[in-house]
């Protein structure tokens, strides 16, 4: 159930945390990742984002491995549940550039989708990017996400505002295969 055709999710290794630090520091990366002001992360928060990892609560947190050379390169999450409504909000990142645009991303959200939707109660599975995170918007509609919803200039980067896009998939939606 975790296993898709090019990577597979599993837990996040100790040895995980020096590469993942490069990856979320990469100023390329929190482009699209980082609403906040962009701000290097140091090694002991990182060590602490590592340590405050756990299965007990409502978030969840994958390592991205490919399935040939077993690489991490990246991370996917369930960031919270809403159980009342059943909606799920996951966000992903590949954070090694040169799996770019190759498919990895794309499996890594389906095999999460499915996890979802196979193992958890949830109805609805939704997540936002920044308007102009093309590549991202693309992967998500390719995993059967719809754009819900425009969010007009929620974020300044860059010395602009950027629109936020509201993507979801439904259960039933997944369950059809209706993309
Ligand atoms: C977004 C991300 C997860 C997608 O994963 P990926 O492995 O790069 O994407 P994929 O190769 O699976 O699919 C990307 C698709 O977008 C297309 N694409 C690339 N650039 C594009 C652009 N500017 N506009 C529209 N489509 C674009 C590709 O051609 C591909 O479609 P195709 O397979 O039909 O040719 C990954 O690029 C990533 O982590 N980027 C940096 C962090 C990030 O943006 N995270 C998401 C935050 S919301």
């Amino acid at each position: 159930m975790y296993i898709g055709e090019k990577v597979r999710l599993r837990e996040y290794r100790k040895e995980d945390i020096p590469l993942r630090l490069s990856f979320i520091n990469d100023p390329e990366l929190q482009k699209y990742l980082v609403a906040d002001t962009p701000y290097p992360m140091t090694l002991r928060e990182e060590e602490k984002w590592f340590e405050s990892i756990s299965a007990l609560g409502d978030t969840y947190k994958f390592a991205i491995e490919t399935l040939g050379d077993k690489k991490f390169i990246g991370g996917c999450s369930i960031n919270d549940v809403d159980w009342k409504n059943s909606v799920a909000t996951v966000g992903i990142f590949i954070g090694d550039k040169d799996y770019w645009g190759n498919g990895y991303g794309t499996d890594a959200m389906k095999t999460l989708v499915s996890f979802i939707f196979s193992q958890m109660n949830i109805n609805k599975i939704r997540l936002t990017c920044y308007s102009f995170n093309g590549r991202a918007i693309k992967s998500y509609e390719k995993c059967g996400f719809k754009i819900e919803g425009v969010l007009r200039q929620e974020m300044f980067k860059d010395g602009r505002y950027h629109d936020k896009i509201a993507m979801g998939i439904l259960r039933e939606e997944f369950l059809e295969g209706k993309y």
